[in-house]
């Protein structure tokens, strides 16, 4: 599902990341793990197309990113990755409903409505369908965070430290979440996390050490 071939990713003179090579089979739950400033959120940015490499080749869902436009990669982010935040990154001003529209809106599709209230309610917000996101929990913003991420079927779930500003019992919660949706999608699940409780949980693992895989 990913293959990563000497990627590398510099800011200026720093190099923040690689060269690391690996692929990801399809369906893998993998934890992301590796001290302050190792790398985990470049990588993860590299692989949800949110920035580009340095150098290197990355393979997603079958495509070669290498050389892809802004348009390409945007429609790669929008169909094939669903992204979760650290600290949400939902639009406060909008209601919790309205935030998981917004996939639907960008990719045109006529059934949004009924997925997305079946999705708020199965991840238990029935009740805050139209509470703007500003005013809900912290959990709660991090459940329709996963509503968002999940709403066109990704092939891939990333997350940044999803249970990071959470206490230890609704990062529970959402972690389980995180991973039953995942599987029932048959999504690959890359999760950076310092949190060990959050590692157990995830069969799989990729440490960097200072930018390298160790
Ligand atoms: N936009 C940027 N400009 C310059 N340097 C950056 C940028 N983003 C990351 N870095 C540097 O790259 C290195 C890796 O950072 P990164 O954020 O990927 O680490 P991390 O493993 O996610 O850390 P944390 O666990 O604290 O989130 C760090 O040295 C960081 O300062
Ligand atoms: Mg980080």
């Amino acid at each position: 599902m990913i293959i990563a071939e000497n990627l590398v990713k510099s800011f200026g003179d720093t190099r923040a990341l690689g060269p690391v090579t690996f692929s990801i089979p399809a369906g893998s739950h993998i934890a992301l793990t590796g001290r302050s400033g190792s790398g985990k959120s470049t990588l993860l940015s590299l692989l949800g197309c949110l920035d580009t490499p340095t150098s290197g080749r990355l393979e997603i869902a079958g495509i070669n990113t290498a050389g892809l436009g802004d348009a390409a990669l945007s429609q790669i982010r929008l169909r094939q990755i669903g992204f979760i935040h650290q600290f949400f990154d939902l639009v406060s001003d909008l209601t919790a409903f309205e935030n998981v529209m917004v996939p639907f809106w960008l990719a045109g599709e006529p059934l949004g409505e009924p997925k997305a209230s079946e999705l708020l309610k199965k991840l238990g917000l029935a009740h805050r369908l139209n509470h703007l996101t500003g005013d809900l929990s912290g959990g709660e913003q991090q459940r329709v965070a996963v509503a968002r991420a999940v709403a066109l079927g990704p092939k891939i779930i990333l997350a940044d430290e999803p249970t990071g500003s959470l206490d230890s019992r609704t990062g529970a919660a959402v972690m389980d979440l995180i991973i039953e949706t995942a599987t029932a999608l048959g999504a690959t699940l890359i999760v950076a996390t310092h949190s060990p409780e959050v590692t157990a949980r995830l069969p799989g693992k990729l440490t960097l050490l200072d930018g390298a895989l160790c």
